[in-house]
């Protein structure tokens, strides 16, 4: 029997879990600050965006969205990020990415206070990560490990594929998986003998990009697969990076799209600003 991972309800549960934590902060006078910079008006973005206001909102957040338009300077944009640096009622801040090309996201991100940096970007919250002493942790492998812990999957000592290598993922993910005892080999577009590869996996985190790319040839009979995938296909359809019908047939436990990591990712953004408030204090 296959157990789907409920990303939606999980989500649900973290934010319902979060409140006690929000009114704690509100009894000193504190209450929890988001501001979200967006650049122009990639469509992606503008969706993600108002994701996150309605999580923010519900939860009674301060939360702004700065709308700034595509032509911003790099200078510009840099002065807006100082202002949320510097302002006491902000606790976390981001900058929904992409950037238009005449922007340097290196530099933006760099330029985010790292306390404040609740997207887990900055390289100081990467280096600290990677260390083994996280501040902020990127909200996708957050949310997938505390997946893992609300599924009760046990991690130590198995075999973990990631196959992706990107910085707000696939890295971050395999260093969080490590951290958890597993054995982690990180697969990649130019790995060879991908599918045997990932046939040794318990845990199989699938984040490459590539709509439908993961069949049951990848798999191991019992596998945990988590599919970080968000691919648009010509009909306007979001699938993700895995075959999930036929995928279910031989893995244990398997997320969906929609409802899976997409909603935690979400809801660590609101947890890691609750934390980035507690920590002001
Ligand atoms: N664009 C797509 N996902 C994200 C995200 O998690 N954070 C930011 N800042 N931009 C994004």
């Amino acid at each position: 029997m296959t157990t789907i991972i409920d990303g939606k309800a999980l989500a649900t549960k973290t934010k319902e879990a979060l409140k006690q934590r929000i009114e704690d902060l509100k009894a000193k006078k504190i209450i929890p600050g988001l501001a979200v910079i967006l650049v122009g008006e990639n469509p992606a973005s503008q969706i993600y965006v108002r994701g996150k206001e309605q999580d923010a909102k519900s939860l009674g957040f301060y939360f702004i969205i700065d709308r700034v338009p595509v032509s911003i300077s790099q200078t510009e944009l840099l002065k807006k990020v100082e202002s949320y640096n510097k302002d006491e009622k902000i606790h976390g801040l981001l900058v929904q990415l992409p950037l238009p090309k005449h922007i340097d996201e290196e530099v933006i991100t760099l330029a985010i206070d790292p306390q404040k940096d609740v997207d887990g970007f900055h390289p100081v919250n990467m280096g600290r990560l990677f260390m083994g002493d996280p501040l902020m942790i990127p909200c996708t492998p957050f949310g997938i490990m505390r997946m893992f812990e609300e599924y009760k999957i046990d991690l130590a000592g198995k075999e973990a594929v990631v196959i992706g290598r990107s910085n707000i993922v696939g890295k971050p993910v395999a260093t969080l998986l490590t951290m958890a005892n597993a054995t982690v080999t990180v697969a990649h577009s130019r790995t060879q003998n991908l599918p045997a590869i990932a046939k040794r996996a318990d845990i199989l985190v699938v984040a490459i990009g590539r709509a439908h790319f993961v069949t049951k040839d990848f798999i191991k009979e019992g596998a945990v697969v988590i599919d970080v995938g968000m691919n648009r296909l010509e009909n306007g359809k979001f699938v993700g990076d895995v075959k999930t019908e036929e995928v279910a047939q031989v893995a244990s436990f398997i997320t969906r799209i929609p409802g899976g990591v997409g909603p935690m990712t979400r809801a660590m953004l609101m947890e890691q600003t609750v934390i980035a408030a507690e920590q002001k204090r």
